[in-house]
């Protein structure tokens, strides 16, 4: 075992959670990791941590697919939009979103006002690999989830480019990518 320290700890987090108090909150596309990376990035900064589809469903007291079989994409998108708000208004620490929710105008503007969007970013291979091993996102049951995500990145990136910091992952370990997400939080301003 070696004694280097994770790269997660060499900058200064307490600094940047002291300086940054608005929701960090994490977008991007399905697979990219921003629930395992946002629950790490929360731990590290000593803040809360909440997965916007958890409450979601917990809201509707079933599964996003169960949503999205009963009533369809757009109802589960309103009640996508209330939560998000939700989440917002109540002050967490670290917000991991779904994919979809950061496309939404209204949840854009509000979390680009109020708190700190960070786009997880990540190449294809990467996304088809780690959806593969989950069957519970409705929108990759539709047809080639490859084709479905090459798409979906296509059409999201003029949105999620919009979020304040860009950071873009590899199948490296996650540890990695929230120590470049502290990089870049040192440098924000
Ligand atoms: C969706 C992403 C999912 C979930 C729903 C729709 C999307 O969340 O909100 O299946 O539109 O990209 P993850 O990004 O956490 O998989």
């Amino acid at each position: 075992m070696s004694n280097t320290p994770s790269p997660a700890y060499d900058i200064d987090a307490a600094a940047i959670a002291a300086r940054i108090d608005r929701p960090l909150v994490l977008v991007g596309l399905m697979g990219v990791g921003k629930s395992t990376i946002g629950r790490r990035l929360a731990g590290v900064l000593g803040r809360s941590f909440v997965d916007a589809d958890e409450e979601i469903e917990r809201a509707a007291d079933r599964s996003v697919g169960e949503i999205f079989e009963a009533h369809g994409e757009a109802y589960f998108r309103d009640g996508e939009r209330r939560v998000i708000a939700r989440l917002m208004e109540e002050g967490h620490g670290v917000i991991a979103t779904g994919g979809g929710a950061f496309v939404d105008g209204e949840t854009r503007a509000l979390v680009l006002e109020h708190g700190l969007a960070i786009w997880l970013d990540c190449d294809l291979d990467t996304l088809v690999e780690r959806t593969s091993r989950k069957d519970t996102r409705p929108l990759l049951k539709t047809g080639d989830p490859r084709e479905i995500l090459f798409n979906l990145k296509e059409q999201r990136g003029p949105a999620y480019a919009q979020a304040q910091i860009h950071v873009v992952t590899d199948d490296g370990p996650h540890e990695a990518t929230v120590a470049r997400i502290l990089e870049e939080l040192a440098a924000w301003r």
